[in-house]
């Protein structure tokens, strides 16, 4: 599996960089506090897809946020970033961001809104975006695969 080191240095709070990887668009986002507490406020038993599908957690784990983000390391409990693939879960558009009736994603395609955790609310898609293997190499620099 081919990984690629993504310097996220200058992502600002409240926007996002989006990567290929393997052909497909990696959306990194770096959260505002208020994103990330309206995340943090969703019952994980009213989502759509409870599942976190996190690939670098275990399978079957909750949608929390705390198991679908990415905290700097020695900042844990504080999990600004999301890393996940921008692909929709239902045939594959890709979402636009800042966008959606929960303020995270929406997709164009066929309506799915997924929220600030990348998590389905509402739409056709069956999922959330899944997370792919992601982690800090350093203060400023992501690893894919
Ligand atoms: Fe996204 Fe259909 S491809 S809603």
């Amino acid at each position: 599996l081919a990984s690629i080191r993504v310097d996220v240095s200058g992502v600002q709070p409240g926007t996002q960089l989006t990567v290929q990887w393997l052909g497909k668009p990696v959306f990194i986002r770096r959260r505002t506090q208020e994103e990330i507490d309206e995340a943090n406020a969703v019952d994980v038993s009213t989502l759509p897809d409870p599942q976190a599908r996190n690939a670098n957690i275990e399978e079957g784990a909750p949608a929390t946020d705390a198991n679908r983000a990415l905290a700097v390391p020695g900042e844990e409990g504080s999990e600004e970033w999301l890393v996940q693939m921008g692909v929709c879960t239902h045939l594959g558009c890709v979402p636009l961001g800042n966008a959606g009736d929960f303020n995270g994603w929406f997709c164009p395609c066929h309506g799915s809104h997924y929220d600030t955790a990348g998590r389905i609310r509402r739409g056709p898609a069956p999922t959330n975006l899944p997370v792919p293997v992601a982690a800090f190499a350093d203060a400023s620099t992501i690893v894919l695969g």
